[in-house]
């Protein structure tokens, strides 16, 4: 049991909080208390001075011109997919792909997909805890094709049936699910059911969005084919998404948007597409934002994933603790703080949680409440939306306290 108030063992909170800059304003004259990091989450002064740096030192189109601002650019812009290529362990750098945020990332492994390998009658399983980005592209690509669509259960404590995937899996085509929930905290075996996938011949993409973020990733050893997550849910600026996949797939498909860079030569009748992975990323980049997420996976790796892992455990223990013993709380998600997430779903007696919310805003604790872009859970668990606080590395006890004083503080308000 964790005794301090403030820090836990793990990190240097305070050495941490003082990069964020926009963790030192107020809100409504209260101390910021920045609960909302599963949404977006803030950014250190690393990143932002690496965007800066960019733009009044060498800010230049990439992979064109042959002058040194291009060249710098390039450079910069490369030694971010190396970097991000590194940090999950892809096979090689080519495995990274651009986009513009996590959900571009699905849409691109689902068109790979199914334009290659999908056909009338063949079966694509999800699951019932997945965010609108990895659900209905695969619903949608489904009825297109004629595709038989299964969704695989989710128990009363937010873990992933199994029994229920073992029937569903079999002779699965694809299998696209979450790693990590953005509404349970749940994280799935993902190494154990890609390989049960993999048995069944099936395609696996896994929706890193939540996890990435927080745990260490090794695609290789997870064993995904492909792989989506997004830099602003890691301290990195938002509009830059990241797709892995492995080579030889995305080798094999074709490229979903045409136009510059990713082609090779052009004549009148034929196209020629570029090498991987540029084949992927049309028309000029988000070259500055690209950068500063490089910079900000720098300030993860410098911290240690496994530290950061760590610490929201060592939260996540505290917050199911204090949180359970509000009354009146229902508390959503598996009730072991190890593996899983420090996202936490909770409703209070039957207040709205868009008041919730404003209340807790009131006290400049900043929280999300609403469906979570996850309308098939939030149905499962037969409510129309609920709250939810996420913690990151710059979170400590206080916010939990905080978080906990502010919801009795809801409870006087509107009881
Ligand atoms: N996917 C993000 C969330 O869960 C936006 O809040």
């Amino acid at each position: 049991m964790l005794k301090s108030a403030g820090t836990t063992p793990k990190l240097d909170i305070e050495k941490i909080k003082s990069d964020f800059p926009i963790l030192r304003r107020k809100v409504h004259g209260k101390r910021l208390v920045y609960l909302d990091n599963a949404a977006t989450t803030q950014k250190p002064k690393q990143v932002i001075e690496s965007i800066t740096k960019y733009y009044e030192n060498y800010n230049s189109n990439i992979h064109r011109s042959v002058h040194k601002l291009a060249e710098e650019a390039t450079e910069a812009f490369e030694s971010s997919r190396e970097q991000v290529s590194r940090f999950i362990n892809a096979a090689s750098p080519k495995e990274i792909i651009f986009t513009k945020n996590a959900t571009e990332a699905l849409n691109v492994a689902c068109r790979c997909i199914s334009e290659n390998s999908l056909k009338k009658g063949d079966k694509i399983v999800v699951t019932e805890m997945e965010h609108h980005s990895n659900f209905v592209p695969w619903q949608q690509i489904s009825k297109r094709i004629g595709c038989e669509f299964d969704i695989v259960n989710v128990d009363e404590e937010g873990i992933l049936d199994e029994e229920d995937f073992e029937i569903k899996i079999k002779n699965a085509k694809v299998l696209a699910f979450t790693h990590m929930s953005n509404v349970l905290g749940t994280i799935n075996d993902a190494k154990k059911l890609t390989k049960i996938a993999h048995r069944e011949g099936a395609i696996v993409i896994l929706d890193g969005a939540q996890s990435a973020p927080h745990l260490p990733i090794d695609v290789q050893e997870l064993g995904c084919d492909f792989f989506a997550f997004s830099s602003h849910k890691m301290l990195g600026p938002t509009g830059v998404g990241c797709l892995y996949g492995r080579e030889h797939l995305l080798l094999e498909a074709p490229p979903f948007i045409l136009g510059g860079d990713m082609i090779k030569e052009v004549h009148r009748e034929e196209t020629k597409w570029n090498d991987l992975p540029w084949k992927f990323e049309a028309g000029t980049s988000n070259i500055a934002d690209v950068i500063g997420f490089g910079e900000a996976i720098k300030y993860l790796e410098k911290v240690g994933m496994e530290r950061i892992k760590e610490h929201e455990q060592a939260i996540s223990q505290v917050a199911i603790e204090e949180l359970s013993k509000i009354g009146e709380i229902t508390l959503y998600g598996p009730r072991q703080h190890y593996n899983r997430g420090a996202v936490f779903s909770f409703n209070v007696g039957k207040i709205h949680p868009h008041d919730v919310a404003s209340i807790l805003d009131s006290e400049g604790i900043a929280i999300r409440s609403g469906h979570h872009c996850a309308q098939v859970l939030m149905e499962k668990l037969g409510v129309q939306a609920t709250s939810r606080a996420s913690f990151y590395l710059y979170n400590d006890l206080d916010d939990v306290f905080a978080l906990c004083k502010g919801i009795r503080r809801v409870q006087e308000v509107l009881s």
